[in-house]
Order: structure tokens, then C-alpha cells, then sequence
């Protein structure tokens, strides 16, 4: 049996896990269940990423010490992947002794064999971001390129990891694997950022203690994403006593896969294989990125009551539509929208529409003209032309339906399935059944032809068994198909050739409203929105009256504004101080599409010191605030205001 390895990203257990976390989730465990029907020795491995700074002050801000806080969440992510059918193998969370044993050990070889060296880093560093930033990655001079926030110079002793010295090695197995980053995009993606230039890796902290102690030299704690990327082995057993699924799974494995994020591309497809290269073990893995879940107006983010959470849709609308949406609605390595009018739509479309309909259209046809039984008759037919068309129809989309799972594109394979639907409904409508009832010397056209429907509908279930967890045996039970009917190796016109369905079908899904129901999905979203939340920040050392007249803060008109030609992060505005009409370059092209502030007021400082931003001289600067999950948001003036009028 050959064997395959999938594995979930380890997610950050800060708060409850959205449907972004889910949607990788469930995609990984539907390509298991495809691959166990493929006959594989399939593995899937889920779990957290307890250690890091941020995780210590969540912790704190929830009043638990982080151990208490990641064994809470650690039973509430179980909880959650339990609502929603997730089969993983293992859970693997990284303040267990099994991994974090292993760690110490991995870093010590590294260290031993001179990968990893002690030096000392002075460097911008985003406290945000926890990370380093070179000269040449800054956004003028000193911002963060991750998220815009101002960074500071720090110093501190820390090991690096030497991945200067892999970059070719890397470089020249990317060439060679050309399936190693799918997609496409982001493997040029990863290429590019090694051709220009790899920095060795700060990969020790010594200002916070929750994470995994250096052995040799505990004042030093493992930075977060070597721990974290190792968790791929040491939940195999890798360096333990007993390493046979290391062996079986990865050593001698056929298939190794990570499904992760496009935010955590560039860890997985550097950091990642450098550590294994330099630790002198196999590069077995497949990389696939996919894109992310957005909401209407950016990203989830729980303060502007936009975030759903999947229990809340599998509650309200049962676990095989959530499934079936969250892998559907999402195109090949493309970000999408979650809208709630989509996911009713999409239900009542593909699911309601479509499939429950052809099933409970056909027991109910087989019921009334032949008392639930029909088998496989050879009558050559007026309809043969139609049934011929359906059973090509079934083999060309098996065909494309497992090329499309290969390549991690399920969105293009669950509408192959659509499509089969569709064709089957359209044999319906091209036989006219209730006609051929009607003539008694038709009976042998009409058993052929609910024949078809049913081995049909047969195939099509077999195809969703992966992803429609509950009500693929119910349809199953309802057409009685044995075992060795459900499988792949089954999947072909006339390999059952005989039906007795029931009476009665289970009931599949619901029709749904979609107005009614979408409004309903609003409120949970809003439901959602935290309370009135204390926010705590920092307050910066007292300032003086005379500090703050410093200022010179007026109206602005903002006349025009377009992205940046260098820098995505950046806008470049026209407006209009009153003085004169200003070019101001502006961080927040994450935020806003820009044509959507021309023509707003807003607050400027028009007495910064000119600077250049990315080759633009930006003259003043427009005044955000940001929310608690760093979202920038331009404080809007009231519109009667005049461009150059004082604020103070
Ligand atoms: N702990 C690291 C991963 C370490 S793996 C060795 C991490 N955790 S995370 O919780 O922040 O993110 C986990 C995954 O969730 C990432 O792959 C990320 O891309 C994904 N998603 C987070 N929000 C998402 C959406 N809105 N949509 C789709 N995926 C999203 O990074």
C-alpha cells in the first residue's frame, strides 16, 4: 500500500479558530479521505503552536498562566475539530515532552555541525511582526515591509542559522522538483525572494522564556518557527526511541504534503527545507498555498463584527454544507469572499437543487413505477443516445475529478460532480419518465432509464464521499449499495446491476431562504462582536502643551490617490493643504481601494520633515487609527470643513 502524508499548518491558539483555520482543515482531511479511497495508507496530522512571545501575553491578558491558557485552547480546538468530522491521526502540540525534546536535540545538531553559530544582532526589529528586518527589506529607512508599524534597533545574542549557505542547493532541488511549491505563482514567489538574497536566520530569543529552552545554553529560547516547522517529525516520532512512522511515513514515504497559508509560504519553502538539508534528512514534502477567506470589507477580524464561526454554520445548517462550502467556495490557491447570501446560495444551488433533488426525484420515480426495484436491462433503446452520453459523462469526470484532487483543486472537482449532476437531472428531462409510464410497452425504456439514474447517482456519491460526510450514506442506504459498490474500483456504469431502494428516503438538506437565512448568518456575525472591550495600550512618557503645539495639523482634501509603482503596501495621495496640493505616500493600501477616499477631508500633519518613500517624496503625513488587530482606518473630516483649515 503506498503511503501518504498530510499535514494542517499548527495553528496559534491566541483566540477561537475562525472559518479561515477550518477551511485548511477540512480541505486536508477530504484529501485524505480521496486518498484512502485511492487505496493509500493515508495519515493526516493537525495540531498547535503553543510557544512565542504573543502566546505568553494572550495568555496573561486572559488572566491563565500559558500553560493553562494552551491546554484550554488545546480542548477547545479538539472540540472544534470534532464538530466538524476532522479524522486526524494525531494532534501534535508543541510544549509536549515528545517535541520539545526533540527540538533541543535538532538544535543541538545544528549547533555541532556549525549550521547554527552564536552571534549578536543589532537590527531593526518589528515587535509586532517578532522579527528581524534587513536594511534593504524596510520600507524607508526603519517600517516594517510586514505591517507598516515603525520598528526599532535592537541588540541582542542570539544564534543564527546559516541559509546563505543553502540557498543554491535549494534553488537547484526547486528546479528540479517542479511540483515542489504549487501553485505556480508562489513558487516563483519563493524563488525570487532566494535569488535575492538570504540572510542567515536569527532563530534564538532571549527577552521571553516561553518556548523551548537552547540545551546548551538555556538563557536562549528556540524561536518560535524552528520549533513550530519540526513538528511535521517529531509528531512521526523522528529522533525518539520509537521512529517507525518516521520511517514508514516520511523516510520511505510516498507522499508527504503541507497544506499552508500564502502568509506562511516563505517558512515552508526556505526555512523549512534548509533545516532538513542541513540536518541531513530527506526532503520528502510537497508544498501546496492557498489563498485566504476575506470578508466584504477585508479581512475577519472579530472587532468589526465580521467573523462567523464554523460551529455557528454547522449548527444552523448541518455539517456536510459547511464542508461542502468552505472547499468549494474557495478557487486554486486564489483568496475568496465569505459572503452569507454565497453560502446559502451555494447549499440551495449545488446541494438542494441539484443533488437532493435528483435522489429523491429518482426513489420516488423507482417506487411509483416499479415498487423500488429496477435491475440492468440491454434493450437498445429511442433512449440509448442519452444513456450512452451519461455514462461518458461519468467517465470523463471521474478522470478530471481525480486530476483536480491531485493538484489540491477542489473547488474544480466538486463541480465536475455538479456537472454529472446535472447531466443526470438532464436525462430526466430528456426521457420524459411520466410519458413513458404512460405505455405499457415502454416498460423495459423506462426501467433503463431510472437504471441509468440510479448507477448514476451512485457514481456521483462515490465521488462526494470525501466531502459529504453524513449525507453520502444516507443516499447510499437509501439505493441499499453494498460495500464494494462505494469504492473507486466500482466506479463504472453497470457494476451494480441491480436496485432495491426504500421506501422512505432520510432527509438530505433543506430548501433554504436565502434572504431570511443570510440575514440570519448577519446576526450571528454580529452577535459575534465583542462587547464593549477594555482596550489597554501603552501610555507613552507625559508631554507637555508646548510638545503637542509642535504640530501643525490641518485639513486635507485628498484630490487624488493611486497605489504606489514600488511598494504594495503604499499609497500616494494628492491633496490639497490649502498651502499648496501635497504628495503624501501613506502606508495603508492593505486597507482601502484608493478611489474610495478621493474627494474625503482628513487630518494631515503638514510640518513633518519631507521624506522619501520608495522614490516618492511624501510631504506631510494623513492621520489613521488602528484597531486592536492592526487595521488602519483614515479618520474621516466632516466635508464642510476647508482644505489648510487648523486643528489642534
Ligand atoms: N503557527 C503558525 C503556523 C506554523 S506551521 C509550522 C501560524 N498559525 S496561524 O494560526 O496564524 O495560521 C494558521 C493557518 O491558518 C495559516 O496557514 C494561515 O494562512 C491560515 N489562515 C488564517 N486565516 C485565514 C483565512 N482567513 N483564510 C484561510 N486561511 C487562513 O501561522
Amino acid at each position: 500500500m503506498k503511503t501518504f502524508y498530510i499535514t494542517t499548518p499548527i495553528y496559534y491558539p491566541s483566540g477561537k479558530y475562525h472559518i479561515g483555520s477550518a477551511y485548511t482543515t477540512c480541505l486536508c482531511d477530504s484529501v485524505k479521505k480521496y486518498k484512502q479511497l485511492q487505496n493509500y495508507d493515508a495519515r493526516f496530522l493537525t495540531g498547535n503552536d503553543e510557544h512565542g512571545q504573543k502566546m505568553a501575553e494572550t495568555a496573561k491578558n486572559n488572566g491563565r498562566t500559558p500553560q493553562e491558557h494552551v491546554d484550554y485552547m488545546a480542548e477547545l480546538s479538539k472540540e472544534l475539530w470534532s464538530t466538524l468530522n476532522i479524522d486526524y491521526d494525531d494532534f501534535i502540540r508543541t510544549t509536549e515532552d515528545r517535541h520539545e525534546t526533540v527540538v533541543q536535540e535538532i538544535f543541538e545538531k545544528l549547533l555541532a555541525n556549525d549550521d547554527i553559530y552564536l552571534g549578536e544582532y543589532s537590527g531593526h526589529y518589528c515587535v509586532s511582526c517578532e522579527a528581524y528586518f534587513t536594511d534593504t527589506q524596510l520600507i524607508d529607512d526603519n517600517i516594517c515591509p510586514d505591517c507598516g508599524r515603525e520598528t526599532k534597533i535592537l541588540k541582542e545574542e542570539t544564534y543564527f542559522l546559516r541559509l546563505s549557505k543553502y540557498a543554491n542547493r535549494l534553488l537547484k532541488y526547486i528546479e528540479e522538483n517542479p511540483d515542489f511549491i504549487v501553485p505556480e505563482s508562489r513558487k516563483n514567489e519563493v524563488v525570487q525572494f532566494i535569488k535575492s538574497g538570504l540572510n542567515d536566520l536569527s532563530v534564538s530569543r532571549t527577552a521571553f522564556d516561553w518556548g523551548v529552552k537552547v540545551k546548551s545554553n538555556p538563557k536562549h529560547v528556540v524561536y518560535v518557527w524552528i520549533d513550530a516547522l519540526s513538528n511535521y517529525i517529531t509528531a512521526l516520532g523522528y529522533g525518539s526511541k520509537n521512529d517507525d512512522l518516521y520511517q514508514k511515513y516520511w523516510v520511505n514515504g510516498d507522499e508527504v504534503v503541507h497544506v499552508v497559508g500564502k502568509d506562511i509560504l516563505r517558512f515552508h519553502a526556505i526555512y523549512w527545507p534548509i533545516m532538513l538539508m542541513a540536518l541531513d534528512l530527506p526532503l520528502k514534502f510537497k508544498l501546496f498555498a492557498h489563498g485566504w477567506y476575506m470578508m466584504k470589507d477585508g479581512k475577519m477580524s472579530k472587532s468589526k463584527g465580521n467573523v462567523i464561526y464554523p460551529e455557528q454554520l454547522v449548527d444552523a445548517y448541518g455539517l456536510d454544507a459547511f464542508r461542502y462550502y468552505i472547499v468549494r467556495e474557495l478557487t486554486y490557491g486564489h483568496d475568496g469572499e465569505f459572503t452569507p447570501e454565497d453560502y446559502i446560495k451555494r447549499i440551495n444551488t449545488d446541494l438542494v437543487n441539484d443533488y437532493a433533488n435528483l435522489v429523491s426525484r429518482t426513489i420516488s420515480m423507482v417506487n411509483k413505477y416499479f415498487d423500488g426495484h429496477v435491475k440492468k436491462v440491454e434493450h437498445n433503446h429511442e433512449y440509448k443516445k442519452h444513456e450512452l452520453d451519461l455514462q461518458n459523462t461519468s467517465m470523463s469526470v471521474f478522470g478530471n475529478y481525480q486530476e483536480a484532487m491531485d493538484d489540491f483543486k477542489m473547488a474544480e472537482a466538486l463541480s465536475e460532480i455538479s456537472a454529472l449532476v446535472k447531466r443526470t437531472n438532464k436525462l430526466i428531462d430528456d426521457t420524459f419518465p411520466w410519458d413513458l409510464a404512460k405505455d405499457d410497452s415502454k416498460k423495459d425504456v423506462l426501467e433503463s432509464v431510472m437504471y441509468h439514474l440510479l448507477e448514476s447517482i451512485r457514481l456521483i456519491t462515490i465521488l462526494y464521499q470525501p466531502f459529504l460526510l453524513e449525507t453520502t450514506p444516507k443516499v447510499f442506504a437509501g439505493l441499499n449499495v453494498e460495500e464494494s459498490k462505494k469504492t473507486f474500483g466500482s466506479f463504472k456504469f453497470g457494476e451494480k446491476t441491480a436496485y432495491q431502494v426504500v421506501k422512505k428516503l432520510a432527509h438530505l438538506f433543506p430548501r433554504l431562504d436565502v434572504e431570511k437565512e443570510s440575514e440570519k448568518i448577519k446576526e450571528m456575525m454580529d452577535m459575534n462582536k465583542p462587547k464593549e472591550e477594555k482596550r489597554e495600550f501603552k501610555m507613552k512618557s507625559e508631554i507637555e502643551y508646548d510638545d503637542f503645539s509642535k504640530l501643525d495639523l490641518v485639513v486635507g482634501h485628498i484630490l487624488d490617490a493611486l497605489a504606489h509603482p514600488n511598494a504594495d503596501k503604499l499609497l500616494v495621495f494628492d491633496v490639497d493643504t490649502g498651502d499648496k496640493v501635497r504628495t503624501i505616500v501613506s502606508g495603508i493600501a492593505k486597507f482601502y481601494d484608493p478611489k474610495d477616499l478621493i474627494d474625503k477631508n482628513v487630518m494631515v500633519v503638514a510640518n513633518l520633515k519631507p521624506v522619501k518613500l520608495r522614490g516618492i517624496l511624501s510631504e506631510g503625513m494623513i492621520l489613521s487609527s488602528e484597531d486592536k488587530d492592526g487595521n488602519l482606518k483614515v479618520i474621516e473630516l466632516n466635508n464642510e470643513l476647508e482644505p489648510g483649515d487648523k486643528i489642534s
